[in-house]
């Protein structure tokens, strides 16, 4: 009858430390809002988690400290403490119960995995290029965006490719994260149901600007998404038509700060990670191998197509992507602005 006592008191402070420690840990707010169909069922395993956490807390330290306390040894006692030796009944409650809830979790995990890649065959596709130190959105209409546009309560799934070497798609928000990885096509399906303003961060080591490799996520209302599509097939289709006749500085200054030139060249004659651009039209240029060329049409196009075919002297080798995806006419709006850069 004592024993049941303090078991009786055990259970209880069990259960008041494990709600205490939950409410503690609910209370920080760790976790961004939630933004996607997604976050639904990984935030029910988190708070799941979290709670089981706040239990085994309770449980391992609960009658730790009770044991110390009501049983310490008191004034005057030299006995010696009650020897046990085994107690198999205990052995197999303590290995069965963990085996339950390993297995349980198991299960719930793997259906939770499911939830999270259901694919809706209605998914719309936009691609995905990340390379050092941006990102690039391709829609199916035929135009590219620098901020990645998305439709509320639709599945996309992001066709996702990295020009150079790993990069990692993460939205916070969307609780998702999915690696980019050279050579392949990785995938990243999400159902935005929350309008507003989010951020893709890169959330994998990747040089010197991984720090900033981030782009503007922007959903938006299904009516918006159309207006914003429309308008921009309208902007590419009068772009294409421009760029077949003269090449153009200032489409050229757009294009360097949207392509991800700005990131490695500087305009103003600062060292970066490439070459500035200052001054560049027309200069000798060493390279190197000890030679040294113009900085002519012929080069400066070379460069951006093919950055592996010449080196400049004290850079480092293969540090630029190619920009093949550039059309002739882009490419040409950006020699005129290097031609402007006196
Ligand atoms: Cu890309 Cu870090």
């Amino acid at each position: 009858m004592q024993n049941m006592r303090h078991y009786v008191i055990m259970a209880v402070l069990v259960v008041v430390v494990a709600v205490l420690t939950y409410s503690g840990l609910n209370s920080l707010g760790l976790m961004p809002v939630a933004a996607s169909a997604q976050a639904l069922p990984i935030d029910w395993l988190f708070d799941l988690q979290v709670k089981a956490m706040a239990f085994f807390f309770a449980v391992v330290i609960v009658p730790l400290a009770y044991s110390l306390i009501v049983f310490r040894r008191r004034d005057g006692d030299t006995s010696e403490g009650e020897h046990i030796e085994g107690n198999t009944p205990l052995e197999l409650t303590w290995t069965a119960i963990p085996l339950v809830i390993v297995i349980a979790m198991g299960y719930i995990g793997a259906s939770n995995l499911a939830q999270i890649r259901a694919v809706d065959p209605q998914a719309a596709q936009i691609k995905v290029t990340g390379f050092q130190w941006g990102w690039r959105f391709e829609y199916p209409q035929g135009f590219t965006s620098n901020t990645l546009y998305l439709p509320a309560d639709q599945q996309v799934v992001l066709q996702m490719e990295s020009l150079d070497v790993l990069h990692s798609f993460w939205v916070p928000e969307f609780r998702l994260k999915q690696d980019l990885v050279p050579g392949r096509i990785t995938e990243y399906r999400i159902t935005p149901t929350r309008v507003g303003d989010y951020k893709v961060r890169c959330a994998e080591i990747c040089g010197t600007s991984h720090a900033y490799m981030e782009a503007p996520v922007k959903v938006v209302s299904r009516a918006d998404y159309d207006i914003w599509v429309a308008d921009q097939t309208a902007q590419a289709q009068a772009a294409a038509a421009a760029s077949a006749g003269q090449p153009d500085a200032g489409r050229g200054r757009t294009l360097y700060e949207e392509s991800g030139c700005k990131a490695c060249h500087s305009l103003d004659g600062s060292k970066g990670v490439g070459p500035t651009w200052k001054g560049l039209f027309e200069e000798s240029v060493a390279l190197a191998d000890g030679t040294s060329v113009t900085a002519d049409e012929a080069y400066l196009i070379e460069s951006i197509k093919m950055p592996g075919a010449k080196t400049v002297e004290g850079y480092p080798p293969n540090a630029m992507p190619s920009f093949t995806y550039l059309k002739d006419g882009q490419v040409a709006d950006l020699v005129a602005f290097i031609k402007t850069l006196k």
